[in-house]
């Protein structure tokens, strides 16, 4: 087993808050047909010790984003940044070293090399990297094959073995030279589902021993089961809170109301919006904190609640098609809501019965603990 000190590297400190930010990232591909835009400026932060799953449909962009920060292919404009590392601005030798060193890469077809065996395979990169010592490495790779209970099998080839297994070999690989990031594109695409899960819970007990990984899947019960997961549509990258907020939502409609919100930001005690003003709209928090007030007659509002970034508000004047019974006021000095227009809302209800469903018992729920209520 590798332990917590040899994950924390001393040459990779970041200078920044997040261990991979992606900062207004376009990609433009030419094609006979013309130029294609594959990413539309996407910008994501990852933080050391996320487990993030990658999702969306075949062609939405999903790989070409996961290459940006392999440095696999490189951005049309925008920054990539990893740890200390502007990777945009690598040459293809800094690159190839950088990547060696930083992050560990696992493919859908995992691409062992089929005149190696098995333990070969995984002191390959190490004998690239030199940063063991050559007497240790068979021991190292022997280790890291016990770790993905494939060390009975180190001596055989590649084709000796199963799909599964291979791709266990691939994630021992991929941990050869201990990077603190494994990338991984559909790792599990080409696997059963009992062997996917094997896999994933792998990727679960490296995430818990301090490694960083971003996984590229198509199956949204695993995505489900990671720390976060980013939904790329089209190009662009659907605001996790969004998602959040709206947990029912396929994707298509998550993109569909991500292309209609209105986004706005309020500073440190503004009103959003007002008790005794007409609805006017359904709010989810994108950012920071609000607090929900209840006027009182000869005293002060009564705070009755806090809301954060993935919930919502609003929906109860809309659904009752009355005024707004509640105040909702920004708590931090940088809130920003998302905000559907009234035909938007039912449009999004009538699109969706489980996302009805949902929140309809949120408005009741709140509707009945703190009558009067919610705007
Ligand atoms: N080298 C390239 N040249 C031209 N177009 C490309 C290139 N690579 C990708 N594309 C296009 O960019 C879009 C996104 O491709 P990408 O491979 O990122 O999708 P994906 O989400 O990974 O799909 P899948 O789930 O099928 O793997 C697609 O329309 C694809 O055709
Ligand atoms: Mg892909």
């Amino acid at each position: 087993m590798l332990k917590q000190s040899e994950v924390a590297s001393d040459t990779y400190r970041h200078g920044n808050d997040h261990l991979i930010e992606l900062r207004d990232v376009v990609k433009i591909f030419a094609t006979a047909a013309g130029s294609f835009t594959a990413l539309k400026s996407v910008s994501i932060e990852v933080d050391r010790g996320e487990f993030v799953a990658v999702i969306g449909k075949s062609g939405s962009g999903k790989s070409t984003l996961i290459n940006m920060i392999t440095g696999i292919d490189r951005p049309t404009s925008g920054q990539i940044l990893v740890g200390d590392t502007a990777v945009h601005t690598l040459s293809e030798g800094r690159m190839a070293v950088w990547r060696g060193q930083n992050l560990g890469i696992i493919f859908q077809f995992f691409q062992l090399l089929p005149t190696l065996s098995v333990v070969e395979n995984v002191i390959l990169p190490m004998d690239f990297r030199r940063k063991f010592a050559p007497r240790e490495r068979r021991r190292r790779a022997m280790e890291l094959l016990d770790q993905v209970e494939m060390s009975e099998h180190a001596n055989k080839l590649p084709a000796a073995i199963s799909g599964g297994q291979q791709q266990r070999v691939a994630i021992a690989r991929a941990l050869a030279n201990d990077p603190p990031i494994l990338v991984a594109d559909e790792p599990t695409g080409n696997l059963d589902s009992r062997t996917a899960e094997a896999v994933f819970r792998l990727f679960e007990s490296l995430v818990a021993q301090g490694k960083t990984i971003l996984m590229v899947t198509h199956d949204s019960d695993l995505a489900r089961r990671a720390t976060r997961s980013l939904l790329v549509h089209d190009g662009e990258v659907v605001n996790e809170y969004i998602m959040r907020a709206l947990p029912r939502l396929g994707f298509e409609q998550l993109a569909w109301v991500q292309s209609h919100v209105e986004v706005r930001h309020y500073a440190t005690g503004q009103p959003i919006i007002q008790a005794g003003d007409h609805s006017d709209g359904f709010y989810i928090i994108t950012d920071g904190e609000v607090e929900v007030l209840l006027p009182q007659p000869d005293s002060p509002d009564m705070l009755v609640d806090r809301l954060n970034s993935g919930q919502f508000f609003g929906e109860l004047g809309l659904l009752n098609g009355r005024h707004r019974r509640a105040t909702v006021r920004a708590a931090g000095s940088n809130v920003a809501v998302a905000i559907l227009d009234p035909n938007e809302f039912f449009e999004l209800l009538n699109s969706s019965e489980a996302t009805r469903r949902e929140i309809d018992h949120i408005a009741r729920l709140r509707a009945r603990q703190q009558e009067p209520s919610y705007g």
